[in-house]
């Protein structure tokens, strides 16, 4: 398949990525969040998965983009979804696959492009696009997204987000070259961090046109104001303030958040 040059350097990326993280196979997979999802409720993941168990999702086509080690395909197959899942490293839909097999579920993989997939018109009921759309062509994969996806499917997206001011202010040269410097090992530690040289946040204009073809938007909540950007996520304790703050200033909450949740029914 021949691969953009934004794919091929995704590609390269995951796969050196995947090689690092076989030990995952030897650790023991965690339900936690589908059976205690209120537990961690300042979390978006969590949240995610706290409005999952919410519907009946026994024998829906689901579809899992871009689905790395398949966390989540393995969780939604868990809750009795039929799951596809898809990625465009195959290094790492192999190890989903070990783990769905070692775990006992019949999940579809497969490896593609989102901006290009095979699956056939109206095929799925549920869509999960998790921290998988600031990687790709965003109008070439909500075509697709959209194409695949029955009439009234549920679309569910647990993405990066930055509002385009705040964007600016992030790369500014202040930012840039003397504060992010500085800050980086504070949050997230002395590791490498995981950002690729094509990913960028979502803005509120991403939103708007991955919104406005939905039928109804169910809900849209905004997390991570200053947690994952100048304080780490590993306080809970500040995560908690931090979802809080965004609740109560809920009217510029698109303004002040790292990240987003929404998710609606698809209008054919
Ligand atoms: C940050 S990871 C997220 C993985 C998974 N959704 C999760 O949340 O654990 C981004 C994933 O996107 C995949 N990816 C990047 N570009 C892609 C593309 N054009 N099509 C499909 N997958 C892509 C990468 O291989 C990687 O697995």
């Amino acid at each position: 398949m021949a691969l953009t040059e934004r794919q091929a350097s995704e590609l390269a990326y995951h796969r050196e990525r995947a090689r690092t993280q076989t030990s995952i196979l030897n650790q023991p997979f965690s339900w936690d969040v589908i059976n205690h999802p209120s537990r961690r409720w300042w979390n978006a993941y969590w949240q995610m998965y706290a409005y999952l168990v919410t519907l009946n999702l026994k024998g829906k086509r689901a579809l899992v983009v871009g689905c790395g080690y398949g966390e989540d395909a393995l969780r939604l197959a868990k809750l009795g979804a039929d799951v596809y899942a898809f990625d465009l490293s195959s290094d790492s839909v192999s190890i989903a696959g070990a783990l769905a097999e070692r775990e006992g579920l019949n999940i579809v993989f497969a490896v593609m492009p989102a901006e290009t997939m095979t699956y056939d018109n109206d095929f799925f009921d549920v869509v999960i696009a998790r921290d998988i759309l600031h990687h790709v062509d965003i109008p070439r994969t909500i075509n697709e997204i959209f194409r695949v996806s029955k009439c009234d499917a549920l679309f569910l997206a647990n993405e990066i987000y930055s509002h385009s001011f705040t964007d600016k202010v992030r790369h500014s040269i202040l930012v840039e070259r003397v504060i992010y410097p500085r800050m980086q090992t504070f949050i997230y530690g002395r590791g490498k961090p995981y950002i690729t040289e094509h990913e960028r946040k979502l803005t509120e204009q991403d939103i708007q046109k991955i919104v406005k073809p939905l039928r109804k938007v169910v809900f849209k909540k905004y997390f991570n104001f200053l947690v994952t950007r100048i304080i780490p996520d590993r306080y809970d304790y500040f995560s908690k303030i931090d979802r809080l703050l965004l609740i109560l200033l809920r009217p510029i909450a698109p303004f002040l958040a790292g990240r987003i949740l929404f998710s609606g029914h698809i209008k054919k």
